[in-house]
């Protein structure tokens, strides 16, 4: 290991806003029972200083650039950042420390050990941006599986919204199909986020509101637009949508790709269910429309 990640790893442990938990403190009970973390439950107190306020997550998050910047614009919400890599982690959590931002925080530890972490209803939203699309691993390694949105149930609120933003086709579809085969309200879609160019003031072109009856109490943003029905209109996305870029969007853009953003709900009774492939999601037409993403080396 270089001397400039064991800088920054030993320059972690004096952060206040990261917490590192040790896998064997998740683990101390096996992998099919963990065990919750203090934390769970009370981030407002041990972590926010008691600052009230909805918590919304991004998962993968990389060096945080969603978490600083959607905290900074709204200081009424709390911020997670949650990635596994130290390194990462370390720059978003010197920025939130040199900026005194006391609405951010940053979780050191695999998506996969989230539910030990978080109580029932504790997060209202969940930001996954660029997520790896895991062209060729099991679905289940997908951050927008049914597997995964069993463990995000455990702690996301009714009417509480994932936001996919992703240059992947196939994670978007993906997930799209995902949203579809378990009826759960897709509220916003794009293939191409910047399309028209005019900055956030109309949806772009692809974007369209799938499902215009989700009851408004279910969703902030219909609410926010009437608590109507807006079959056929169209309400601005969040600027942070398309003013927020990230280390991985910054480079993908450079590369020319199309960036897709979606927003769903994912409220639902009974278990989740996979798509079917190819029926519901084909897997390999996707693979191959995926571009150069397929020859990067990140998964
Ligand atoms: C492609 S990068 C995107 C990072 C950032 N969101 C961005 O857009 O620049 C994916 C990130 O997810 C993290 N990641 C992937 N799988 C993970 C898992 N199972 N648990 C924790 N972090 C994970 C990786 O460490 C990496 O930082």
């Amino acid at each position: 290991m270089g001397h400039g990640k064991l800088r920054k790893f030993a320059e972690n442990e004096t952060f206040h806003c990261l917490l590192q938990p040790s896998a064997e403190e998740v683990l101390a009970d096996g992998y099919f029972n963990l065990a919750d973390h203090p934390v769970k439950g009370r981030w407002i107190e041990q972590m926010f200083g008691g600052h009230e306020g909805p918590i919304v997550l991004e998962l993968g998050c990389g060096k945080g650039e969603y978490t600083l910047e959607l905290a900074r614009r709204n200081p009424d919400k709390n911020y997670i950042g949650v990635d596994i890599k130290g390194a990462r982690l370390w720059r978003g959590a010197k920025t939130a420390t040199e900026e005194g931002l006391c609405n951010v925080a940053f979780l050191r530890t695999r998506i996969e050990f989230i539910t030990a972490f978080f109580g029932p209803d504790e997060v209202s939203e969940i930001w996954l941006t660029f997520s790896d699309p895991q062209l060729r691993a099991s679905e289940n390694k997908r951050l927008s599986s049914a597997m995964f949105l069993e463990r995000y149930r455990h702690f996301l609120r009714p009417g509480g919204i994932i936001h996919l933003k992703t240059d992947s086709r196939f994670l978007f579809e993906y997930t799209r199909s995902v949203a579809t085969v378990n009826g759960l309200p897709i509220l916003v879609e794009t293939t191409d986020l910047y399309s028209d160019g005019q900055g956030h003031g109309t949806a772009p072109s692809g974007v369209r509101f799938a499902h215009p009856t989700i009851p408004s109490e279910r969703s902030p943003r219909f609410r926010a637009a009437g608590g109507t029905s807006l079959r056929g209109s169209t309400i601005p996305l969040p600027a942070e949508v398309r003013e927020v870029q990230t280390f991985y969007e910054t480079m993908f853009l450079e590369m020319g790709l199309p960036i897709t953003y979606m927003e769903f709900c994912p409220d639902h009774d009974g278990p989740y269910l996979n798509p079917r492939d190819p029926e519901d999601f084909d897997s390999a037409y996707w693979r191959t429309a995926e571009g150069p993403r397929r020859s990067l080396n990140h998964q």
